[in-house]
């Protein structure tokens, strides 16, 4: 039997508030919740003073890419980084080679994840080989334990496949279908935002009209199906509009940003090279400033970072020719609680909802989000809201180095994670 643990002298932060408490864990769950020193001498004591222990984030858009990218990141790479990151919850995405888009691959992919670091769970493609051709077989990959669906990285060009998918969507009470809302004639060969950078380095740009005509279109389709309808990564500050308005609408509508959507642009990309280049693209302080506004006003749902390696050789080209994507797991709540929490622009409260409880509803991860409740899951993270740490890329977990953070101090760092009871991060240590 797995020994048990005392975490003891932090404050609990979860959506019931802050209050000082200690937790027993025991056999995979939470046996008891005391004042403090309740359980002294009773398991392997974990010092949470200091601290907060909130519920594990849960990272709803990352790239362990398994299988056929193991060499820029695997499952147990990506998992320890997630693990350092106090994340306790990952969901696959599944634009692998082969694509994720049938029960037997959910199935391999989830057995590979099954002894990390972190929770495993990995979504499927919405069409086929992500052709954008026909939809996959919804019912037998439910079966197989999806709840998200997406063609991440691409977006579904066709409006008859996403009212076909919005209208499965609608037949399961928990499946939600994620679009990349970009459309794909008009981001054909962009390499960075359409703007000022891009006109200065002779680059094609991505227009961010491109992702309002996709969230625009889809709304419509998940008013018309009644859908339930996601944006992933979403970039800019009209798209947030128009996701504020369907949910004032009563729409079943969500929304995902990543750190670096929030705090760069497109001016970051020549300081940072290769690195500085993703999709949809670091927009413009216009987006970022609409875009915080619906992260505080609750038009944004979740924090998810689109943790997305890829190798040094394989960045280490042009601008046009290197892949598009960044690191994130590690690095979110350190981002986040530095630049929004430790500013006091942001309610702790509203941390743990943005990077826990609001993802883990959103991809119907059940054992995570909390609340602390005696009998459910241990799921933990215990974060250290003073301490300050300089992000070096070689540091990180990743097998690959493409941080859009590099050397970058921040306040708040997660000290100890538990994940399903077992402690897996001691001291900012994996186990
Ligand atoms: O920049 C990105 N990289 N955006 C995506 O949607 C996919 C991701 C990847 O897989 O590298």
């Amino acid at each position: 039997m797995a020994q048990e643990i005392v975490v003891s002298g932090g404050s609990l932060l979860d959506l019931q508030g802050e209050r000082p408490a200690d937790l027993l864990i025991a056999e995979g769950c939470i046996a008891d919740i005391g004042s403090p020193g309740a359980f002294f001498g009773r398991g392997i004591e974990v010092d949470a003073s200091d601290a907060l222990v909130m519920p594990g984030f849960v990272d709803i858009q990352v790239h362990f890419r398994t299988p056929g990218g193991e060499d820029s990141e695997d499952i147990a790479s990506g998992a320890a980084g997630a693990a350092l990151g106090g994340v306790t919850a990952c969901l696959m995405m599944p634009n692998t080679v082969p694509t994720i888009d049938n029960p037997e691959l959910v199935s391999e992919v989830l057995a590979l994840g099954r002894d990390t670091p972190c929770d495993v769970y990995t979504s499927a493609a919405i069409t086929v080989d992500r052709a954008g051709e026909r939809l996959v077989d919804f019912p037998a990959l439910y079966e197989a334990g999806v709840r998200v669906f997406t063609d991440d990285g691409t977006v579904v060009d066709s409006a008859d496949l996403m009212k076909g998918a919005l209208e499965a969507s609608a037949s399961f009470p928990d499946v939600v279908i994620s679009q990349h809302a970009e459309h794909s004639e008009m981001v054909e060969d962009g390499v960075i935002n359409q703007g000022a950078v891009a006109e200065r380095l002779g680059l094609k740009g991505r227009p961010s009209e491109a992702e309002v005509v996709i969230v625009e279109r889809d709304i419509a389709l998940a008013r018309q199906t009644g859908g339930r309808y996601h944006v992933l990564h979403m970039s800019t500050a009209a798209a947030s509009d128009l996701v504020r308005d369907a949910k004032a609408e009563g729409l079943r509508v969500t929304a995902e940003v990543t750190p670096q959507h929030l705090i760069l642009t497109e001016e970051d990309v020549e300081r940072l090279g290769t690195s500085g280049k993703m999709n949809p693209p670091l927009r413009t302080m216009i987006d970022v400033e609409g875009l915080r506004t619906a992260l505080l006003d609750g038009t944004i749902d979740a924090v998810a970072t689109d943790h997305a390696p890829h190798s040094p050789q394989s960045k280490s080209v042009g601008l046009p020719e290197a892949p598009p994507g960044m690191l994130g797991v590690e690095t979110m709540a350190s981002i986040v609680w530095d630049e929004f929490v430790a500013r006091g622009l942001m309610t702790p409260q509203r941390f743990v909802n943005l990077l826990s409880v609001a993802p883990a509803s959103i991809a119907g991860i059940t054992a995570h989000g909390g609340p602390f409740t005696i009998g459910e899951a241990a799921n933990i993270a215990v974060f250290d809201p003073g301490e300050r740490w300089v992000i070096e890329p070689e540091r990180l977990q990743s097998k690959s180095l493409n941080t859009p953070w590099p050397q970058k101090e921040v306040q708040g760092r997660v000290r100890h994670t538990i994940c399903n009871g077992a402690l897996v991060v001691h001291d900012a240590t994996l186990v």
